[in-house]
């Protein structure tokens, strides 16, 4: 049974203050959730504030972006290690605006997914396709080459541990969500790419999330999905209601009765 993890993708929102603010209300409004990982990834100077309030609560921390190298003279960047010590156990990689704006790219991501993993982080990787790529019919194709290259040179029981996230990328912050039903087939592709490449208990082990407008009125039906195992959450990440909506939502499609 795959635990589902509901992320909150902050992006550049929230100041460190504005951040544990949040997160104070948010971890009374989840006190108590169980069978659910919650996770929120904040702009790295909120961070440790953050590490600090969420010290014995059932909400985990990640990054947004790390550099590959462990260490040197790369400006401006944040090795894996510095993550973890200040209290970070995921790190989401390979996001669309970071692929689009910041050239990230698959093989960067399987860079970064080998440091993260050498360096106790589970990565959040994600995967997706463009509005152009899909109308053109190369859903799959697409997919298939993001997931290949991403976990290019990663051994299965990394891949059993960790979290691919698919992201259709005109989904992202546009209010438009990819159907519950398209939604599946992209997760259930990935899950059997995953299959082929290792093994079957490789691919009945990883989560896969779906990322893109998942808000508090669709996530129960998107949850309900047997190959999603979560969700990616942007905008509706930043009000402690809709982002605990969605958390209590996904709570409840683990329920044998429903
Ligand atoms: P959205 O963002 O929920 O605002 O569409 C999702 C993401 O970028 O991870």
């Amino acid at each position: 049974m795959r635990t589902p993890i509901i992320a909150g993708n902050w992006k550049m929102y929230k100041t460190p203050r504005e951040a544990v603010s949040f997160v104070q209300e948010l971890k009374t409004a989840v006190a108590g959730v169980q069978d659910v990982e919650i996770l929120v990834c904040p702009a790295f100077p909120a961070l440790l504030p953050l590490s600090v309030v969420l010290a014995d609560t059932n909400i985990k921390l990640g990054a947004q972006n790390m550099h590959w190298e462990p260490e040197g003279a790369y400006t401006g960047e944040v090795s894996a290690e510095m993550l973890r010590e200040i209290g970070c156990t995921y790190v989401i990689l390979g996001h669309s605006e970071r692929r689009q704006y910041f050239g990230e790219t698959d093989t960067k991501v399987s860079k970064k997914a080998r440091s993260a993993l050498d360096d106790g982080l589970v990565p959040i990787i994600c995967v997706g396709e463009t509005i152009d790529e899909r109308k053109a019919g190369e859903t799959q194709t697409v997919i298939q080459r993001q997931v290949r290259g991403c976990l290019n040179g990663l051994r299965a029981g990394e891949v059993a541990g960790l979290v691919m996230a698919y992201e259709p990328v005109w989904a992202i912050g546009t209010g438009l969500t990819a159907s519950p039903g398209d939604a599946q087939e992209v997760n259930a592709l990935i899950r059997h790419l995953i299959g082929e490449l290792y093994d079957r208990a490789t691919a009945a082990s990883v989560r896969i999330q779906y990322g893109g407008s998942v808000k508090p009125g669709n996530a129960a039906t998107l949850m309900s999905q047997p190959d999603i195992d979560g969700a990616l959450v942007g905008g509706a990440s930043l009000k402690v209601a809709d982002f605990t909506r969605i958390i209590k939502a996904t709570v409840e499609t683990l329920k044998p009765w429903s």
